[in-house]
């Protein structure tokens, strides 16, 4: 067989997906698994956002879009951005694209040879292989179970070097939940102007904040003409499958995006923009409902979690993930990959494993909590009944 070009071996499968594809397997067995691995609301989409997609479709709006987006959805999302977020910009500042695709046009835009970017350590599994992707070197940035797995200012700026250009923010956070204060944001963004650097603030999850509220770079004095925010409608709406997002970021920036765009998606799908207009301009009383009910279950799990021998969770200030520490002399001497393989393996209860996302991942798991209450429940028991076992 011929050979793959030699750029493949920058690039690693997700290990998240990977976890969900073993529990999706056993589960083809007839197991009875819980997961908490998946990055997903298990809730459908509203009804009127379905509503409004279908409606399109009926009238025929199955064509090609314009490259950044249809006009009403640039302008819905700028209105949004500058109401709730404080961000000062306009429809042209506005292009549409699922929110993974658009992080990966701003590494692709920003990040040439050997230049350093600067990312949470632990971090979503995708920043790292993108940073690569450009010929970039990610630097992680350390963050502390003892502060919430906030990104502070001090540790962004031990980090920094003269090869440094971009630094990533995002908070609410995967995988560890935790959040940025405002304070960590301006100190962060004053480092970032002093030497001269990007900013891309990854605010997916800042529907999802229960504890403090979010602040936006952009919204800041000097922040918005350096800093690429990507947000979307996959988890605050129940949306993930739809593939929409978007970048918030200067015009010259979205005339990159849009080259690049232009290149590989095209648009993004027409009717789906559709669908995402009714979300935006909509009643948003399905968005308050869902925050509430994953406001219960975060209690629910860090409760639960600290109840077993040798663990340790931070409570998660937001997204619907926890990020506990488990003790390797309580749990059977397992890391924290042979603990999430015994879990599945043996208890039927999917993790992640915290080693995915990050050295200082190592010895937790990431358990999403967007699933229901009742199985919850049935894996913390299950969890319990593990360890008594061991
Ligand atoms: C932190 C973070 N950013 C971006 C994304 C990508 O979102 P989407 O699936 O809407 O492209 C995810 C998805 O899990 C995420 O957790």
């Amino acid at each position: 067989m011929p050979k793959f070009a030699p750029r493949m071996s920058r690039i690693v499968g997700s290990a998240t997906l990977r976890m969900n594809n073993l529990a999706a397997q056993k589960r083809a067995t007839g197991a009875d698994v819980v997961s908490f691995t998946v990055g997903e609301p298990d809730f459908d989409t509203p009804e009127p956002i379905k509503e409004g997609a279908i409606k399109a479709l009926r009238a025929g709006r199955t064509k090609y879009t314009p490259t950044s987006g249809i006009p009403e959805l640039r302008k819905a999302i700028a209105d949004v951005a500058a109401r709730e977020q404080g961000i000062p910009c306009t429809a042209k500042n506005v292009l549409v694209a699922p929110a993974k695709q658009s992080l990966f046009y701003a590494f692709q835009a920003l990040v040439g040879q050997g230049d350093e970017v600067l990312i949470p350590d632990p971090a979503w599994v995708s920043y790292d292989p993108m940073v690569r992707w450009a010929h970039g070197t990610p630097i992680p940035v350390p963050l502390e179970a003892a502060t919430g797995f906030r990104m502070t200012p001090e540790a962004v700026a031990k980090a920094i070097t003269p090869r440094t250009r971009v630094v990533v923010l995002n908070s609410p956070a995967n995988p560890t939940g935790g959040a940025n204060t405002p304070d960590d944001v301006k100190g962060i963004l004053s480092l970032a102007i002093e030497h001269d650097l990007w900013v891309i603030s990854d605010e997916i999850y800042r529907h999802l904040q229960y504890d403090g509220k979010p602040l936006s770079p952009a919204s800041l004095p000097g922040g918005f003409e350096r800093t690429w925010t990507i947000d979307g409608p996959s988890k605050s709406y129940a949306m993930t499958g739809w593939r929409m997002g978007w970048i918030i970021a200067p015009e010259s920036c979205i005339e990159a995006a849009d080259r690049l765009q232009s290149q590989s998606l095209s648009n993004a799908t027409s009717f789906a923009q559709d669908g995402v207009v009714t979300a935006l301009t909509g009643p948003q009383d399905s968005v308050a409902a869902m925050k509430a009910e994953f406001l219960a279950r975060r209690d629910l799990m860090v409760a639960g979690l600290r109840a077993l021998p040798g663990v340790t969770c931070p409570t998660p200030a937001g997204a619907f993930y926890a990020f506990p520490h488990f003790d390797a002399k309580q749990w059977g001497g397992l890391d924290d990959t042979a603990l999430a393989m015994a879990l599945l393996d043996k208890a039927n209860v999917a993790t992640t494993p915290g080693s995915a996302f990050g050295a200082r991942g190592t010895g937790h798991l990431r358990l999403s909590y967007a699933c229901s209450r009742e199985r919850i429940a049935e894996g913390l028991k299950r969890m319990a009944a593990f360890q008594g076992a061991l």
